[in-house]
């Protein structure tokens, strides 16, 4: 057979991919799998989400492409929802670029702006897809460190010159996915200024910044003086909405970005489909309301979680944003690896161990909150026997 493009070899199966077939394996063999890996949501989207999506594909004119920048309409609804949200004002035309989900736009980022040898700054653990993009790109991922004693916000004291040098973009995510951690405004105004100072991109990815507990309210990077100078941030309706399957997200910031993002994907894809988009207006604009009850269940179970890992002695920290939890491996097991492994043979439990996140996620495991409570609850008690 023809051998692959060399970048392939770059890479491996996304950690997720490897996963699920994993579980299909465990499922095979009988076992009654217990899936808390993957941040899908269970619960679906709100009525007015699914009666648009509904209504366009019933509409016989609504099936064609669906822009390659989406509608109008569409960008409107993200500019007026920063607007609304964070007080950013966003020119729609300009300034927000459909995603068929933020993923897909993380790997175009790194295509449009990464040169082989270049440096992308990534923290480490975090959202594989940073490392990913780089390493296709031709370009070098360099892991920020993210570790409890500094909160899991990165040092950039701690970056070298020479690493800086050749650094073009940053990758940074909060409310963060594994660790749950969240950060102030003040740290963006200290990341907007090093990134200016060093010249380099700054790309927040914020899908979680719906996903707060207990009335914390997650801040956008955007919201710093002169942030869309030298910034963009991808949001997502995966998360705060339950579209995770609907694949839809946005790039906002920066005007030149924003441009050549859109350039590149005019090559790679067709824009999101009307229905999507339509939907998504639906999310945007509607009654918000539902989504306090979705992610009253989410702390429901984050609770159970923490209360039901403490009492098996691991160390966890309650969250205050996202959709997992975030744990130290119990005494008696050598690394995340191990416990993973344990749970998954001895208990039909599958988590995602940290090292799947970066080497600096050694020691503990994510855990989704993306499943039915009493699907946590059986968990829970395997894990307690
Ligand atoms: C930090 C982070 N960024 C991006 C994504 C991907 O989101 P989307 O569904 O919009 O592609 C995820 C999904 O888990 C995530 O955790």
């Amino acid at each position: 057979m023809i051998a692959p493009a060399q970048r392939m070899s770059s890479i491996k199966p996304y950690v997720f991919a490897g996963l699920i077939q994993r579980k299909e394996q465990a499922r095979a063999a009988g076992v009654d799998v217990i899936a808390l890996d993957i941040g899908s949501p269970d619960l679906p989207p709100n009525e007015q989400i699914v009666n648009a999506l509904v209504a366009a594909a019933r509409h016989p004119n609504k099936h064609g492409y669906g822009g390659f920048t989406g509608t109008p309409a569409f960008r409107k609804a993200f500019a007026d929802y920063y607007s609304r949200r964070f007080e950013i004002e966003l020119h729609p035309e300009k300034e927000v670029l459909p995603l068929l989900g933020s993923k897909e736009g993380i790997y175009h980022m790194a295509f449009a702006y990464l040169n082989p040898g270049d440096v992308a700054l990534v923290p480490d653990p975090g959202y594989p897809a940073y490392v990913g993009g780089a390493l296709l790109a031709g370009a070098i991922p360099y892991p920020m460190p993210l570790r409890r004693e500094r909160g899991w916000l990165p040092d950039f004291n701690a970056i070298p010159a020479d690493v800086l040098s050749k650094a073009r973009l940053m990758w940074l995510n909060y409310p963060n996915n594994p660790t749950t951690a969240t950060a102030p405004l003040s740290f963006f105004e200290e990341v907007v200024a090093f990134c200016r100072r060093h010249h380099i991109l700054l790309c927040h990815d914020n899908p979680y910044c719906d996903n707060g507990y207990d009335g914390y309210v997650a801040p956008s990077v955007l919201q710093v003086p002169g942030a869309k100078e030298i910034a963009v941030e991808f949001a997502s309706l995966s998360k705060s909405h339950n579209m995770a399957g609907m694949r839809v997200g946005v790039l906002m910031g920066n005007a030149e970005v924003i441009k050549t993002v859109g350039t590149l994907k005019t090559n790679a894809d067709s824009g999101p489909y009307l229905g999507i988009q339509e939907a998504a207006i639906a999310a945007l604009s509607g009654d918000q309301a539902w989504r306090h009850a979705v992610q009253e269940t989410y702390r429901e179970r984050r609770d159970l979680i923490v209360h039901g890992l403490r009492a098996l002695g691991c160390q966890v920290d309650v969250p205050q944003a996202t959709i997992y939890v975030w744990a130290g491996i119990p005494a008696g097991f050598r690394n995340s690896a191990e416990w993973a492994e344990h749970l998954l043979a001895e208990k039909g439990i599958v988590v995602t161990p940290g090292t799947a996140f970066g080497e600096h996620g050694e020691g503990y495991v994510r855990i989704s909150l993306g499943a039915p409570t009493e699907r946590i609850k059986q968990a829970l008690q395997r894990m307690s026997k």
